[in-house]
């Protein structure tokens, strides 16, 4: 073979795998809420999971769409059957490379599940399956006063409650399939996108040195990230909206209400109605949500 041609296999073997599923984006947006690289939290520690898999991807598959109760002091782990065998196989091969040369620490002391809900440390970040939202919710206490339901799915924010987290323990704790609920009336809710319809890829989330959460997006051509803080004296939230380079047309984002009723300002842009209009060449805007 010519060095050419072994050339043009070697960029488009490139190419294919370059198509593959991506085993550390899945994991992250799947796995990630419950398993972390080297301590048991919720489920085993990846270094624990190389252990029982790392020759064994078919096994892996299997456990990840039917687990099983196996660990004595541990919830059931929700089926990911849902996501299918390549983007399991692809988190496989992710959690296989990760975990090379790691080693396990003790586990935190204390169950993070365990007692009263309401007492967890905040703020707290979950995958859990909320109502009225998708199969891909994250739920999410700022502080003791604000919890919100993030859908990863469509990528945007479902609605808010004030005042205790999730009812969470049946989920946690008993047959693993029921949904979690709000632990106190809705405050606010987004029954339709701010910016319609729009295809979403969500790209994980990363957590501040507080715990604070900012989700990143691809809404359409943008490429967006949504960075949540409590407010102090207030009970209410900050949202900040990036955008990773300048919007080059307007945005039109449609709220649920006009904005007194719906407890929102903007830092940016001009209302009409329930319409907050963006100018072109915007890079960031922070909303702030207030409940009285
Ligand atoms: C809601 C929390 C949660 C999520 C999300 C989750 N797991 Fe788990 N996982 C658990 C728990 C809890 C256990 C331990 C269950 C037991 O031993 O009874 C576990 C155990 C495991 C194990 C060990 C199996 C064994 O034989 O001991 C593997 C492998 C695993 N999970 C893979 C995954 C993968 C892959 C994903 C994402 C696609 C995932 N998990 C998502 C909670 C979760």
């Amino acid at each position: 073979m010519k060095f050419s041609t072994a050339l043009f296999f070697l960029v488009n073997f490139g190419r294919l795998s370059a198509q593959a599923p991506d085993g550390a984006l899945l994991f992250n947006q799947n796995c990630a809420a419950c398993h972390q690289l080297d301590q048991m939290i919720v489920g085993p520690s990846l270094v624990e999971m190389r252990a029982l898999y790392q020759d064994k991807p078919a096994d892996f598959v299997k456990w990840a769409i039917a687990p099983q109760k196996k660990r004595p002091n541990a919830i059931e782990m929700p089926s990911m059957a849902h996501l299918g065998e390549p983007a399991l196989l692809a988190i496989h091969g992710y959690i296989m490379k990760a975990a090379e040369g790691a080693k396990e620490k003790k586990a935190a002391a204390g169950d993070r599940f365990a007692g009263s809900p309401t007492q967890a440390v905040r703020p707290l970040v979950m995958r859990i399956f909320m109502p009225d939202a998708g199969p891909a919710s994250i739920a999410v206490a700022l502080d003791s006063r604000v919890s919100f339901c993030w859908d990863a799915g469509p990528c945007r924010l479902r609605y808010v409650w004030t005042g205790g987290f999730v009812d969470g323990y049946a989920y946690w704790r008993g047959n693993g399939h029921g949904l979690a609920k709000p632990l106190a009336p809705v405050r606010y809710t987004e029954a339709s996108p701010l910016l319609g319809d729009v295809a979403a890829r969500f790209r994980g989330y990363n957590l501040d040195p507080k715990g604070f959460p900012t989700f990143r997006y691809q809404l359409g051509a943008l490429e967006v990230s949504e960075s949540y803080l409590p407010l102090e004296k207030e009970t209410g939230f900050t949202r900040k909206f990036t955008f990773a380079v300048p919007v080059t047309d307007a945005l039109a984002l449609t709220f649920p209400d006009v904005p007194e009723k719906a407890g929102v300002r903007s830092d940016a842009g001009s209302w009409s109605g329930k319409v907050l209009t963006l100018p072109a060449g915007t890079t960031s805007f922070t909303l702030t949500h207030v409940f009285p």
